[in-house]
């Protein structure tokens, strides 16, 4: 095996040691993404649940939206248990199907600690560029904002442009998780700079992550 390789092969055994031993510290944790396994969804990687989970609990946010709901809104409900609940979890889900699913597999004590809901998307040209946004989200102090969604190809653009839209109403201290969107995060960045937000790469996952 050459050296990069090595190197690789021992990074990879080193993260998998690390995500063992914190989901030996999250037992509930590990104990739903193993009620995962017979979902149809695909979820996120167990790295970025751990992400996720690790910063609900550590920020516990008042005011949170997913956009791109499944799996992941269980993560982020279950962590927020840990501190009484948020006052508003929005978990946006465009498609009825999967909506549908979604109520299926998360479990009925953690759907009744967000409001699940159904939002249609949009193109729009608004900044110059072809973008998706879901219609009509609501404008509160969110604290947490993870981007999973939306489907930007099914309306024929690259990108999702809704943190830019919300940009106005976002609470002063804040942590916004692109989920790999790595184009999505490019266009958006000089809007959250501008915001006072900055670009903070996670060690262990491949989420683009702002915080201010
Ligand atoms: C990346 S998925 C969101 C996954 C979600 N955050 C989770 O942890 O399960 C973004 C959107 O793609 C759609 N979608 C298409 N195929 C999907 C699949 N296999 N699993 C989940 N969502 C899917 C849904 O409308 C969903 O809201």
């Amino acid at each position: 095996m050459g050296i990069r390789l090595k190197a690789i092969s021992g990074g990879l055994e080193l993260l998998g040691l690390i995500y063992s031993i914190k989901l030996l510290v999250y037992r509930d944790l590990a104990d739903l993404i193993a009620s995962f396994r017979s979902a149809r969804s695909t979820g996120v990687s167990s790295a970025d649940f751990i992400a996720l989970y690790s910063h609900v609990i550590a920020r516990k946010p008042k005011f949170i939206l997913e956009l791109g709901a499944g799996q992941s809104s269980a993560v982020i409900a279950l962590g927020a248990k840990k501190y009484g609940g948020a006052r508003r979890f929005l978990a946006v889900e465009e498609s009825a199907e999967w909506l549908a699913h979604h109520r299926e597999t998360i479990p009925p004590t953690l759907m009744s600690d967000m409001d699940l809901v159904q939002v249609n998307t949009e193109a729009t040209e608004q900044y110059g560029v072809r973008a998706a946004r879901y219609v009509g989200l609501p404008t509160l102090p969110y604290e947490l904002v993870h981007i999973d969604g939306p489907d930007h190809d099914k309306v024929g653009s690259k990108i999702s442009c809704d943190i830019v839209d919300l940009l106005p109403h976002l609470a002063p201290s804040c942590l916004v998780v692109f989920d790999g969107r790595e184009s999505t995060a490019r266009f958006s960045r000089p809007y959250l700079e501008r915001a006072g937000f900055r670009l903070r790469r996670h060690p262990f996952t491949l989420s683009h992550e702002f915080v201010r």
